[in-house]
């Protein structure tokens, strides 16, 4: 008797990513899912960024299956939310993936998130359960995560305390699983990809850095810089000018101190860095930098200054001291390790702090410990798992 072969359809599975961050977390999730006997992932991109997206997409070597091409510059959020969810949801009711992926808490989550669940397709959210309680820090990302953990069914969380924070929002305890952060499992494929090449001179040129500056500080081992990055919308305004006044001050009262600055393209950034920035031979303000460039100078800088949510969760796996220009964290492991302080934006205590780290060796040691709460670079493994069993 011939046996009947019977051919199991593979399941579809849509990651929707929008800005850099999101395509750095999902990229090793999207090559996990390539392996997978059971599930096909295909790659959609809302493009929230154009360029920053597309700069990190070409560093993973990933080509989207759909792009929906959002980007608007100066764009809203009302305008950029009501582009997200009709142009995800259309894709979604044409194609009907048979579950929907989001990362993080950009506006891409939210919309896309809202658009699957009209759509009744399920979602998983991944690093879902940050919190910092304070609604309007960071703004409007934590309205965002709040809006976005009631339309999901499968929560990967980055850490223990982020499950606790979702089940005290009554979220059920069975759609949650503790994962790591997928931003672990992207750093250490850059990292080693980056000591196999051993290409510090390609690194510099291609970071278009003025050549005095390279040479001063990039190719010396022994001198000090900052590494800094800020994009974040409550710091608009004032908060920014205040940053960068604590820059000024800083390479006033060290004379060998120099900054490196990778300028988010946002223009409400670019116009109060540059302007006061731009005159200062010891700051160096350089377009964004393809990630594993930053995974390089990250490796390499004195102090990082950032109010970034992915640096704050890569800087513990490389021992490097971070001082949040925030006022909120929901990346507490991080300050419980050492490895963050909360420095708000106060220029005053931004120089002080960062003072202490330059001038204080013991200090400096107390907080470059290599321990990363975030994870041990198996977080897409994990979810892989999770959903090739629910989905099977
Ligand atoms: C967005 C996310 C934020 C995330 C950040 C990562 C929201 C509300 N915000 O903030 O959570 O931490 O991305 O960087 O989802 N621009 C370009 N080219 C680019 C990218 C941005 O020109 O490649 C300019 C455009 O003028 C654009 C503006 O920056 O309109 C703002 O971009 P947007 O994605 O709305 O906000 P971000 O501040 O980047
Ligand atoms: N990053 C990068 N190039 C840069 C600055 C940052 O590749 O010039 C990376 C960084 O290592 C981290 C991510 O981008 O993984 C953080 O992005 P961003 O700060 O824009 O967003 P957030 O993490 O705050 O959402």
């Amino acid at each position: 008797m011939v046996a009947l072969t019977r051919f199991e359809p593979m399941r579809t599975v849509a990651l929707i990513v929008g800005t850099r961050p999101e395509c750095i977390k999902m990229a090793p999730l999207y090559f996990e899912l390539m392996q997978s006997k059971t599930i096909r992932p295909v790659l959609v991109v809302t493009a929230q960024h154009r360029q920053m997206l597309d700069q990190t997409l070409a560093v993973f070597g990933l080509r989207p299956d759909v792009d929906l091409n959002l980007m608007q510059p100066g764009q809203g959020l009302a305008d950029l939310t009501a582009r997200v969810l009709t142009s995800v949801h259309s894709w979604i009711s044409m194609a009907r993936p048979d579950a929907v992926l989001v990362q993080g808490d950009t506006t891409t989550v939210l919309g896309s998130a809202l658009a699957a669940f009209y759509a009744n397709v399920p979602v998983g959210h991944v690093e879902a359960g940050l919190r910092t309680d304070d609604m309007r820090s960071p703004f409007p990302e934590e309205m965002n995560r709040r809006l976005t953990a009631p339309l999901v069914r499968w929560n990967f969380c980055p850490t223990e305390q982020a499950r606790e924070n979702l089940l005290s929002e009554a979220i059920d305890d069975k759609s949650c699983t503790v994962t790591g952060n997928t931003v672990v499992d992207a750093l250490l494929w850059t990292r080693a990809r980056l000591q196999g090449l051993g290409q510090d001179a390609e690194v510099i040129a291609r970071l278009g850095v003025p050549p005095e500056f390279a040479q001063r500080y990039l190719a010396n081992p022994k001198a000090r810089w900052l590494l800094v990055t800020g994009h974040r919308r409550e710091s608009f305004g004032l908060g920014f000018e205040q940053i960068c006044r604590a820059l000024q001050q800083l390479t006033e009262r060290h004379p060998d101190l120099g900054v490196l600055y990778p300028v988010h393209l946002n223009p409400l950034v670019q116009e109060p860095v540059h302007r006061l920035l731009g005159k200062n031979p010891r700051i160096a303000l350089i377009a964004p930098a393809r990630y594993e460039d930053f995974v390089w100078l990250m490796d390499r800088a004195t102090v990082i200054l950032t109010d970034s949510g992915g640096v704050q969760e890569e800087a513990p796996s490389l021992g490097k001291p971070v001082l949040v220009l925030r006022n909120t964290t929901e990346r507490v492991e991080a300050v419980a390790a050492g490895t963050c302080t909360l420095v708000g934006t106060d220029p005053a205590r931004i120089c002080q702090e960062t003072t202490r780290l330059l001038d204080d060796p013991a200090e400096y040691l107390r907080r470059s410990k290599l321990q990363n709460p975030y994870g041990d670079g198996t977080a897409a493994r994990k979810i892989r798992a999770v959903l090739e069993q629910d989905l099977g």
